[in-house]
């Protein structure tokens, strides 16, 4: 049996699985994380043979606290800020490595930057306190497919591929973290300013608070500075589900099935899933990736999905939802 309800007694038998080099599933705030020792890179090696996944795509590095981040990183007062401000929770940031950083290289892709966050969930901070070492994770699913915001999801994309899947229920926020580059490295456009690599749960207008700049954004591949190394939320059709589908619909055709946002729905017959009947961003963000695989599974060929504000968590929601959409490779 791998998958656990995420007991103490599971969780440590997690932590000695993730120090034996093998692999763990387990919940963030955030999405389902496949986990494994940062500084064992043959136990790295395996999560990217598990995904599936190109080993030119770096991984973000999970670690208990600040003080743990700093003996991987180099902070600088503007990083300090961000991570006082929005540690534990789901920010992302990526600065450069410190010179006697532990992490495996295949971990980082070989970058001389790393990505760390401090998960806000329960079980993912018992975990890396009983491990006591950075523990590497990126989304609990295979590559190319949509995140996994519950444990019956990762189980579904990665049996037999990892030794336990904790399962800490549904996930709080339903995006994955916000990624963003203060490293002051990797854009030339820039200067210091930080560059927004992947738009998450955290909005831009909740980091300009903090460092009261505008933010760049990098997610759009036009706008990619060309230094920059590609990522995986940036290939145009990560996120897909099996179904085609379309976006902005503002009718549905027979056959296909509806993601709705606000009400009324459009009118259909066919399969519906309503993202947030009231409206509620942080509802329908939460909602996104569970229904897109409950259409999929509807067997539906196309899945249309109607208008969602591009403000606030809109901004992730509308990213994630037109890679969904993108031509497949
Ligand atoms: O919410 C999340 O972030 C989840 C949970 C499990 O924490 N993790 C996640 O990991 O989404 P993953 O591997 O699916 O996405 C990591 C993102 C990718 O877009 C990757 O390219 C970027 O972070 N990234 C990691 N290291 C980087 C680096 N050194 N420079 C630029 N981008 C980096
Ligand atoms: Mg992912």
């Amino acid at each position: 049996m791998i998958l656990r309800l995420a007991t103490p007694e599971a969780i440590a038998d997690a932590a000695e699985h993730i120090a034996e080099g093998r692999l763990v599933a387990f919940p963030t705030e955030t999405v389902y994380g496949l986990g494994a020792d940062a500084t064992n890179s043959r136990a790295i090696a395996a999560v990217f043979a598990a995904k599936g996944r190109p080993v030119f795509n770096p991984l973000i590095v999970h670690v208990a606290s600040f003080e743990a981040a700093e003996r991987l990183a180099e902070f600088s007062p503007a990083a300090r800020n961000l991570a006082k401000a929005f540690w534990p929770g789901p920010l992302t940031l990526v600065l450069p490595r410190r010179s006697d950083c532990p992490v495996a290289d295949l971990a980082t892709a070989g970058l001389d930057t790393i990505a760390i966050r401090v998960p806000d969930h329960p079980v993912a901070r018992v975990l890396l306190k009983a491990t006591g070492r950075p523990i590497a994770a990126p989304s609990a699913n295979r590559s190319g497919h949509v995140s996994a915001t519950r444990a019956e999801h990762v189980a579904a994309d990665l049996e037999g591929r990892v030794a336990m899947i904790l399962d800490g229920g549904p996930t709080a926020h339903g995006l994955e973290s916000t990624v963003l580059d203060i490293s002051g490295s990797a854009h030339y456009e820039t200067g210091d300013a930080p560059l927004m690599l992947r738009p998450g749960a955290i909005t831009a207008e909740q980091i300009e608070a903090v460092t009261g700049q505008l933010l760049w954004r990098a997610f759009d591949a036009e706008e990619q500075p060309a230094s920059h190394p590609t990522s995986p939320g940036q290939l145009a059709s990560h996120y897909a589900p099996r179904a085609a589908v379309r976006l902005n619909a503002t009718d549905v055709a027979p056959g296909e099935a509806l993601l709705a946002f606000g009400t009324p729905a459009l009118l259909t017959t066919g399969p519906v899933i309503n993202l947030s009947p009231t409206g509620d961003l942080m509802e329908a963000a939460a909602n996104l990736f569970a229904a897109l695989r409950a259409l999929d599974a509807s067997g539906a060929k196309t899945i249309a999905v109607m208008p969602i504000p591009e403000r606030s968590l809109g901004e992730a929601i509308n990213d994630r939802l037109r890679r969904a959409a993108a031509p497949r490779p």
